[in-house]
């Protein structure tokens, strides 16, 4: 037969214990010996099996009133030493609101983005809308609907990524420009049509001026009345507000493009004295020229294959590299830098945030 427990002595012990505790850690060390599966109180709970009737009855309820009183005084010691925490830490943590700011290293805009965006800008003040495509295409969207068909030289020319080949044989690509964009907006939209399609375009070369990605923007307006004249004025109105040269000369050659008839290329003047190349108008007009971008009146196949009635409607279109123009605007060399991510290489050539300039009316 078990004796009854001494509780209050017990109850005396605990209390000091939990006094005693100087820190969280501490009291909470006192709490798991006191009350855990294996604590002191807990044990002696387990001790009341041995007792009988009344016996047990009193020990069981005194044994529950030292539970609750040691239980009630580890919470507002808890409650103490938070606050002691809390104190000591205002104390040590004091902030000069006067002190300046700490520079930080900013984030820089690719020259890609950067030029991407002053497009838009461009664009988005004559009144284009961006239109998007898929990176993957299909055959009909990349090649035929632009009125290259199988077998036609230009395909080769492509040097075209391809997919495997799917069950029914066909295989997709990897676009290897952005002009399928203008078969989707034709099937999507009705005329009038005016949009731009900035975005990547994939093609197997590699060397200083040819990346296996690069990017490319696409214009396309359809409308009833449109014709060469508007062509080359948005050009000319394009290149010397994206150059920031007024008298910029731009030259329209004769050229060819399946999607287009007829078709042109579009050069700007430069100088190349002393071997360094220099875009603008020296003076005497221009002698030497840069190619930038195709053109043309689009075809009346593909204004079919788009889904639109060439007896009615017409338009123009041209696309260009992205990339190419900002290394000539930008005086950047190399082509493959751009993709070599390479944060010297961007915090150099790279646009701080927030200070996107409108192209059109000026830095
Ligand atoms: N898609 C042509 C290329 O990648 C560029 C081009 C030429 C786009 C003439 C056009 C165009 O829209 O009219 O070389």
């Amino acid at each position: 037969m078990t004796t009854t427990p001494d509780v209050t002595e017990l109850e005396s012990t605990l209390l000091a214990e939990v006094t005693a505790a100087d820190s969280l850690e501490a009291l909470e060390a006192v709490r798991v010996s006191v009350l855990g599966r294996k604590g002191r109180i807990t044990e002696q709970m387990k001790g009341l099996g041995g007792l009988e009737g009344e016996a047990r009855k009193a020990a069981g309820q005194s044994l529950n009133r030292v539970k609750d009183n040691v239980t009630a005084a580890i919470s507002a010691h808890q409650l103490d030493l938070e606050a002691a925490a809390l104190e000591a830490r205002l104390a040590g943590e004091t902030t000069d609101v006067t002190l300046p700011v700490r520079p930080r290293p900013h984030g820089r805009i690719h020259p890609v983005s950067q030029a991407m965006e002053e497009c838009i800008a461009i664009f988005g003040e004559m009144g284009f809308a961006v239109a998007e495509g898929p990176d993957i295409e299909d055959d009909f969207h990349n090649f035929t609907a632009l009125n290259i068909p199988p077998e036609h030289p230009a395909r080769q020319m492509h040097d075209t990524f391809y997919l495997p080949e799917r069950d029914d044989g066909s295989r997709l690509v990897l676009r290897t420009h952005t002009s399928p964009v203008q078969i989707r907006t034709m099937e999507n939209s009705k005329p009038p049509i005016r949009v731009i399609a900035p975005g990547r375009t994939y093609r197997s070369d590699s060397d200083a001026t040819h990346t296996p990605m690069f990017h490319q923007i696409e214009a396309l307006v359809v409308d009833e009345t449109t014709h060469m004249g508007h062509l080359k004025g948005c050009i000319i109105d394009f290149c010397r507000a994206f150059f920031g040269i007024p008298d910029l000369p731009v030259r329209f050659r004769p050229s060819h493009f399946p999607f287009t008839e007829p078709s042109m290329e579009v050069d700007i003047g430069c100088s190349r004295a002393g071997g360094e190349l220099r875009i603008g108008n020296f003076g005497d007009g221009a002698d030497n020229w840069l190619e930038i971008m195709g053109s043309g009146m689009v075809h009346p196949k593909v204004l079919e294959y788009g889904g639109i009635d060439p007896a009615k409607y017409q338009g123009f279109a041209f696309g260009m590299g992205i990339d190419r123009i900002a290394m000539l605007k930008y005086g950047i060399a190399d082509l493959r830098t751009f993709f070599d991510a390479d944060l010297r290489w961007l915090s150099h050539y790279g646009f701080a945030p927030l200070a996107v300039p409108s192209m059109v009316r000026g830095l």
